[in-house]
C-alpha cells in the first residue's frame, strides 16, 4: 500500500470530494470547502469538466476514430471513467492513464478492466517528466506510437489521441 499523504491535501482527492466521491481526507475536505468558499461555482465547473471529458472522448471516437488515448492526470476512477466512454462505442480503443496520486495508484485496477477487445492500462509517473511516460514499456506495449501524431488529434485536456 503506497503512503496516502493523508496529511496533506492532494488535488485528486479534493477534486473525488467536490465531485461527491468517497475516497478522501478530512485535509481534502478542508482544502475542497475552503476553495469552494472561494470560487463557488467549482461545484458547477468540476462536474462539467468532467462532462467536457465524456463528450470530447466520444467525439474523437465516434467522429474521427480516434482508438488510443492517452489521459494524463486521470484522477481517482468516476464512472463513466475514459476508456468505459470510447470502449463503449469503439471496443477496440486503448488507454492509458496516468498519474501521481497514491491514491489513484489504490484505485488502478478500476482502470485497467476494459473491454476483451481492448487494452487499458495504468501509469504511475510525474508529468513533468514526459520521456519518462512516452517511454515507459506499459505505454509502448499499449499504445503504437509508430503512427503518426497529427495537430488535430491532440484534442483532450491532459490528454493526447493518435490515430488508430
Ligand atoms: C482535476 S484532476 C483531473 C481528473 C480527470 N482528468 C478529469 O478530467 O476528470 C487532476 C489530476 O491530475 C493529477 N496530477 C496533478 N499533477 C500531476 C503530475 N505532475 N503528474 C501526474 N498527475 C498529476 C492529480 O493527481 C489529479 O488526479
Amino acid at each position: 500500500m503506497p503512503d496516502l499523504r493523508a496529511d496533506q491535501a492532494h488535488g485528486a482527492r479534493i477534486y473525488d470530494y467536490i465531485l461527491g466521491g468517497k475516497d478522501h481526507f478530512r485535509i481534502d475536505r478542508d482544502a475542497g470547502d475552503a476553495a469552494l468558499a472561494a470560487w463557488p461555482a467549482l461545484r458547477v465547473h468540476m462536474p462539467a469538466n468532467r462532462e467536457f471529458m465524456h463528450r470530447t472522448a466520444r467525439y474523437l471516437a465516434v467522429e474521427k476514430g480516434i482508438r488510443q488515448f492517452l489521459d494524463i492526470g486521470s484522477g481517482i476512477p468516476t464512472s463513466p471513467n475514459l476508456h468505459e466512454v470510447v470502449q463503449d462505442v469503439a471496443p477496440a480503443s486503448r488507454v492509458v492513464y496516468v498519474d501521481d496520486g497514491p491514491i489513484v495508484l489504490v484505485h488502478a485496477q478500476a482502470l485497467t478492466e476494459g473491454t476483451p477487445e481492448g487494452r487499458t492500462t495504468f501509469i504511475d509517473a510525474d508529468m513533468r517528466r514526459p520521456e519518462e511516460i512516452l517511454n515507459a514499456p506499459e505505454l509502448l506495449d499499449v499504445l503504437d506510437l509508430t503512427e503518426p501524431v497529427r495537430d488535430e488529434d491532440i484534442a483532450m485536456y491532459g490528454g493526447v489521441a493518435r490515430k488508430p
